[in-house]
C-alpha cells in the first residue's frame, strides 16, 4: 500500500518510530503516556472509553508525527449488546443477520473509542472439546467462509477494523486441548482450513491474526510459507498481520527460537507486522536490523501496512471515529432477540411445542434458567448486564409471574448437591409443563476452557431424569458454548431446544420459540452421541470400508460386534446423534421436482439447482434448504459430501416456492496430487435437502472429459 501520506510519513520516521508502529501494548491505566508521546506505540489493546480517547489524543496531538493509534478490543459477539455466541450465530444460517449484528457491535464499540476488533474467528473446528468452538462458526468451511465475510462487512461498514483469526489451523488443536499442536495434512489445510481466511480477505478484512499453534513443526506465528507466502503472496493481502498475545516470544517455548531476539526475527521475516503484548520487536528489532538479520525493507513493509490500515479506517482524518449516532434501545433489543431466535435449534418435539399461551402453570427449573451472565457466554468484557433477560424473566414477562414457579434444583450446573431437587420435583408435579434450563455455564467454554467430557456437568442429568419421572412433560432448553453429547437428554425430555449461549435477549427469544415463533436454527456442527466418537464431522472421506448401513445399531456397552470388517466401533454407534444441518420446525416441508439447469457444467459455468419446497404442515415455518455435492471419483479421494450453498426460506402453511441454489464450477476445485488447485472433470452427485443426511439427489458432469451427462435419482451415500 502506498499513498503520498504514507510515503511522506515513512520518509520522516526514525527507526524507533517505525518499530513503535509495530508494537501493540496493553496499558495499566495511563502508564503508557510517555511511550505514546514518543511514538513508541502503534496500537493499544484493551483500552476503552475515556482511556481510549486519552491515548488517542496523546498520539495525535502530542507525538512528533501525530500518527493515530489502532485501539483494539475483543468484540466477539457484541459489545454492550450481546448476540449469541458465534457458534449460535452460525446456526442461524443467516449471513445477513450476522452482518447486521456485527454492525451493531461496531457502532457500540466505536462509541467507546475502539477502532479494531479481533473478530471474526474463522477456525474450522471438528472437536467440540476445544473451548474456543464457541467463538467459531463450526465444522464447515463454506458456512465459516460466508459467516466470516458477513461479519467483516458488518464491522467494517461501521468503521471498525475486523481481524480474521487465527491464521491458521488453530482449531485443530490435538485432543481438543487449547494451544496444543496441530497436524494438518497440506491438502486439508488448503481445502478445509484456509478458505474461510481467503473469503475474509476477499471481503476486505483489514487485518489478520496468527495463531498460537504449532503447525506440523512450524508455529503459525513463524510460518513464512503461510503468512508471507499464501496470505500476502498468493492472496495479495495488503492489510496488517498481528501476532496473538505473546505468540512471538512463545516461539522460544515451542523450541524453535533460541531467544526473544531470534523469535522477533523469525516472526517479522515470516510476515507478522505487529506484535501483541510481548516486547521482542521493541527490544530486539533495532539490533536485528543493525546486524542485517532483518532487512530494513521488511520493517518498512510492515510499517506501511500498519499505516495503510489506519488510513483506510480514516483515522488520520477522524482519529476518534466518525459520529454514527447511537444504536437505538429498541433496535438494540430487537436485533439480538431475533438473532437468538434464529440460532436456536429444535432437536426433538414429541407433540409438545409450541406451548399454548393458555397453559396453566409452568415450572421453570434448572441452574441456567436465571443465569444472566452465563447465557451471554465467553468474551463479553463490555456487556451491559442490566440489559440481559434470562429465560425466567422472558417467561414471566410473557405469562405473568403468577403462572411461573422457579426452582433452580441445582445452584450451578457443575454442582452435585441435590438438596434443591425436592423443591424442583414438587414444582414439576404441580405444573403443566417443565421448562428445564441446563447445559454449561459461561466458564466452561472459551479460550483455555476445554473439556475432556462433553456431557452435562454436575448432577444435571439426574435432575432431568427425576423430573421426567414425575410425568409432567419436560422441555429441555440446553444452553452451552459447544455441542454436547445429549443422548441422555433426548430420551427423557419431550422436547429439546439447543440454545447455545444466546446472549442478552436469549430469555425472551426462547420464550418466543416455546410459544409459537417458528424455530429455524440448524446445527453448524454434528452432534455426537458420546465423546469417544470425536472427531465426528459430516464431510469426512468414505474409506475403503465405509460402515455397513445394513448392520444393526450396536448399543453402548456391547463388547464385540461380529458383523464384519467395516469402519465402525464395537461399543458405540458410528453415526451421529444429529447430523450437521439438522433442525426441526413446527411444520413439515416437502421437497420435490429437483431439476438442474443443465446436466453438464462448463469449467467457468454455474449450475442452477431448482426444486419445489412446500410447507405441508399447519404452521408457518422457515426451512434452511441445503445443497451438498460429492465428487464421485477424483485423482485424490474426496469428502462424501460438502455444503455448497444454502438458503433460508419462509413459507406459510400450504405455500410452495421454487427454490434455486447455485453452484459455480469453481466451487468444485480441490488440491490435487501435486499440491495445486485443480478443477477436475468428471461426475458429481448433489443433494438438496434439510440436512447432511437427507435430500433429493441428482448427478451432473463437470465438462472437460469423463462420461456422458445424465441426471438421475441415486441411493444415499454410505456414511
Ligand atoms: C488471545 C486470543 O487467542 C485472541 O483470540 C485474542 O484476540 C487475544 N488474546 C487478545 O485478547
Amino acid at each position: 500500500m502506498s499513498t503520498r501520506r504514507i510515503d511522506t510519513l515513512l520518509a520522516e520516521m526514525t527507526l524507533a518510530e517505525k518499530i513503535g508502529q509495530l508494537c501493540q501494548v496493553q496499558p495499566e491505566g495511563r502508564d503508557q503516556d510517555d511511550r505514546v508521546r514518543a511514538g513508541g506505540v502503534g496500537s493499544l489493546i484493551n483500552v476503552v472509553g475515556d482511556d481510549a480517547r486519552h491515548y488517542q489524543r496523546l498520539a495525535v496531538e502530542e507525538s512528533r508525527l501525530g500518527i493515530p493509534l489502532l485501539l483494539g478490543r475483543d468484540v466477539i459477539h457484541g459489545f454492550a449488546t450481546i448476540f449469541p455466541i458465534p457458534l449460535g450465530q452460525a446456526a442461524s444460517f443467516d449471513p445477513a443477520g450476522v452482518r447486521d449484528a456485527a454492525a451493531t457491535a461496531a457502532r457500540e464499540a466505536a462509541a467507546a473509542g475502539v477502532n479494531w476488533t479481533f473478530s471474526p474467528m474463522l477456525d474450522v473446528v471438528r472437536d467440540p472439546r476445544w473451548g474456543r468452538v464457541a467463538e467459531s462458526f463450526g465444522e464447515d468451511t463454506l458456512l465459516a467462509s460466508r459467516m466470516g465475510a458477513a461479519m467483516v462487512q458488518g464491522y467494517q461498514g461501521e468503521g471498525l477494523a475486523a481481524c480474521a483469526k487465527h491464521f491458521v489451523g488453530y482449531g485443530a488443536a490435538q485432543g481438543g486441548r487449547d494451544y496444543a499442536e496441530t497436524a494438518i495434512p497440506p491438502r486439508q489445510l488448503r481445502d478445509v482450513y484456509l478458505p474461510p481466511f481467503e473469503a475474509a480477505v476477499r471481503a476486505g478484512a483489514l487485518t489478520l491474526m496468527t495463531g498460537f499453534n504449532d503447525l506440523d513443526g512450524i508455529p503459525a506465528t513463524a510460518n513464512e510459507a503461510l503468512v508471507r507466502g499464501v496470505l500476502k503472496g498468493e492472496w495479495l493481502f495488503d492489510g496488517l498481520v498481528v501476532s496473538d498475545w505473546t505468540s512471538i516470544t512463545e516461539l522460544v517455548i515451542h523450541g524453535c527460537a533460541a531467544d526473544d531476539a531470534d523469535a522477533a526475527c523469525q516472526a517479522l521475516l515470516a510476515g507478522v507486522d505487529m506484535e501483541m503484548a510481548s516486547r521482542s520487536y521493541r527490544d530486539h528489532l533495532e539490533q536485528a536490523i543493525a546486524s542485517g538479520a532483518v532487512p530494513i525493507a521488511y520493517v518498512d513493509d510492515a510499517v506501511r501496512r500498519v499505516l495503510g490500515v489506519k488510513e483506510r479506517l480514516g483515522l488520520f482524518d477522524h482519529p476518534f471515529g466518525r459520529l454514527r449516532g447511537p444504536v437505538s434501545a429498541a433496535a438494540a433489543d430487537l436485533q439480538p432477540r431475533q438473532m437468538a431466535q434464529r440460532s436456536c435449534v429444535l432437536l426433538k418435539n414429541e407433540d409438545l411445542l409450541p406451548l399454548n399461551e393458555g397453559i396453566g402453570r409452568v415450572a421453570v427449573i434448572g441452574p441456567l434458567a436465571d443465569a444472566g451472565a452465563d447465557q451471554l457466554g465467553c468474551w463479553v468484557f463490555d456487556a451491559d448486564h442490566a440489559r440481559t433477560h434470562s429465560v425466567l424473566a422472558g417467561l414471566r414477562e410473557r405469562l405473568g409471574a403468577h403462572r411461573v414457579r422457579f426452582e433452580p434444583g441445582l445452584d450451578s450446573c457443575r454442582s452435585h448437591d441435590e438438596q434443591g431437587f425436592a423443591a424442583a420435583l414438587d414444582a414439576a408435579r404441580a405444573a403443566d409443563v417443565v421448562v428445564l434450563c441446563i447445559g454449561e455455564d459461561a466458564g466452561l467454554s472459551g479460550e483455555a476452557h476445554c473439556r475432556a467430557y462433553i456431557d452435562l456437568p454436575g448432577a444435571q442429568q439426574r435432575l432431568l431424569d427425576q423430573l421426567a419421572a414425575t410425568g409432567t412433560p419436560v422441555v429441555a432448553v440446553v444452553l452451552s458454548g459447544r455441542p454436547l453429547a445429549l443422548a441422555g437428554v433426548i430420551d427423557p425430555a419431550r422436547a429439546v431446544l439447543m440454545a447455545w449461549h444466546p446472549g442478552s435477549m436469549g430469555g425472551p427469544a426462547i420464550a418466543d420459540l416455546l410459544f409459537g415463533e417458528p424455530p429455524s436454527g440448524r446445527l453448524p456442527m454434528t452432534l455426537p452421541r458420546s465423546v469417544g466418537q470425536i472427531p465426528l464431522y459430516y464431510n469426512h472421506k468414505n474409506t475403503g470400508r465405509p460402515p455397513n448401513p445394513d448392520s444393526p445399531r450396536v448399543p453402548s456397552g456391547t463388547p464385540l460386534d461380529p458383523r464384519g470388517f467395516f469402519s465402525t466401533y464395537l461399543d458405540e454407534d458410528h453415526r451421529p446423534l444429529f447430523p450437521f444441518g439438522f433442525g426441526m420446525s413446527y411444520t413439515q416441508f416437502d421437497y420435490a421436482d429437483l431439476a438442474l439447469s443443465s446436466p453438464r457444467l462448463e469449467p467457468k459455468g454455474t449450475l442452477h439447482v431448482r426444486m419445489a419446497l412446500r410447507n405441508v404442515g399447519a404452521r408457518a415455518g422457515t426451512e434452511v434448504v441445503q445443497l451438498y455435492v460429492q465428487d464421485l471419483c477424483g485423482s485424490v479421494t474426496r469428502p462424501v459430501k460438502e455444503l455448497k450453498d444454502f438458503q433460508r426460506v419462509t413459507l406459510q402453511p400450504g405455500e410452495s416456492r421454487l427454490v434455486e441454489l447455485v453452484l459455480a464450477a469453481d466451487q468444485l476445485r480441490f488440491t490435487g496430487r501435486d499440491g495445486l488447485s485443480i478443477l477436475e472433470p468428471g461426475r458429481f452427485r448433489l443433494w438438496v435437502g434439510p440436512h447432511a443426511q437427507a435430500g433429493l439427489s441428482a448427478e451432473f458432469e463437470l465438462a472437460g472429459g469423463g462420461t456422458a451427462p445424465q441426471a438421475s435419482a441415486v441411493p444415499p451415500a454410505l456414511e
